[in-house]
């Protein structure tokens, strides 16, 4: 087995091809009821924004395996009052066995893990949200057999989901497009990491035509239009992200087959309708059961405890 333990995920960047099949393959076996390992560790959550999915998935999957986990909430601990990261880090370091973090600066994630010795999780920041990928890569594979070969086309804001599903795609020799405003494309230097963590396969296409960047999809993805943090800037942006949404016109023209996924929370009558989430081809809640799956593999292999 491919153990990860002790080490970060930062970003989809510090797991290889062979470790995300390793995740998903283990993700796959506990969700059909293989026993899973147990232990007695226990997860921190430090979340500097709201979340349902993160924060109850981790909490359950860690409960799953048998240990505890403990709510980090800003305004509960000296986080909110400003003791400076790196002491935290390594004071949090002391009591837990793993960490998982939801912040705003990819750079807070980072000090985090560069002064803890635990694994230190992306639970979200604006550059990446690595887990979400994973359990969405989970249902993929659920859904087609396969990751590699399968058109995934991102609708949207091309941020942190966006850039997570890009360098997933590299990895695993998927084609992946993605349909923005002209201002909101992913960041250059995502794409030029995917390029480097690139396996064959792998193939990007980043357009403002969301029609013609649907044509032949399998996957049609997106994410809210204005992400935490974004709020005041929700209203101006719906006349500019209007024809990105996933209505039933957009997803007649993917695949016939072709499934729907969003990460959620969802905005109906913004990125998607109301017919397509609750349509037959979304498969948005077997996506949001997959995080628990998925963290609670990705847990095992950081944790060790692989049987
Ligand atoms: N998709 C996701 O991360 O949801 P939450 O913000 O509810 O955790
Ligand atoms: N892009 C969204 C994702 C939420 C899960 C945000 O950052 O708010």
């Amino acid at each position: 087995t491919t153990t990860l333990q002790g080490r970060d995920i930062l970003g989809i960047g510090d797991l290889s091809a062979e470790e995300m099949t390793a995740v998903l393959d283990l993700g796959a076996k506990l969700k059909s009821g293989q026993p899973s390992p147990r232990c007695q560790k226990i997860l921190g959550l430090l979340f500097d924004k709201a979340s349902t999915r993160t924060r109850v998935s981790f909490s359950a999957a860690i409960y799953q395996l048998g240990g505890q986990v403990l709510d980090l909430n800003p305004s509960v601990t000296q986080v909110g009052r400003g003791e400076p990261a790196k002491d935290t880090a390594r004071v949090l370091d002391r009591y837990l066995d793993i960490l998982a973090i939801r912040t705003f600066e990819q750079s807070k994630l980072e000090t985090f893990a560069k002064y803890a010795q635990i694994p230190v999780i992306n639970a979200l920041t604006d550059l990446e949200h690595p887990c979400q990928i994973i359990a969405d890569f989970m249902t993929i594979k659920e859904c087609f057999g396969k990751l590699k070969g399968s058109t995934v086309t991102y609708l949207g804001d091309g941020n942190n989901v966006a850039h997570s599903l890009i360098l997933g795609g590299a990895l695993m020799g998927m084609k992946i497009r993605v349909a923005t405003p002209k201002d909101y494309q992913p960041l250059p230097m995502i794409i030029e990491q995917a390029h480097k963590l690139a396996k064959p396969g792998f193939e990007i296409i980043i357009t403002d035509d969301p029609v013609a960047a649907v044509k032949d999809s399998n996957v049609l993805y997106t994410d809210v239009w204005a992400s935490m943090g974004q709020e005041d800037l929700a209203q101006s942006r719906i006349p500019i992200f209007q024809d990105y949404q996933i209505n039933d016109e957009l997803l007649s023209k993917a695949e016939q087959d072709a499934i729907v996924l969003h990460c959620l929370p969802a905005h109906r009558g913004e990125e998607i309708t109301n017919s397509v989430i609750e349509g037959k081809q979304s498969k948005v809640w077997d996506q949001a059961e997959n995080r628990m799956h998925a963290q609670k593999a990705l847990m095992v292999s950081l944790l060790g405890i692989e049987n």
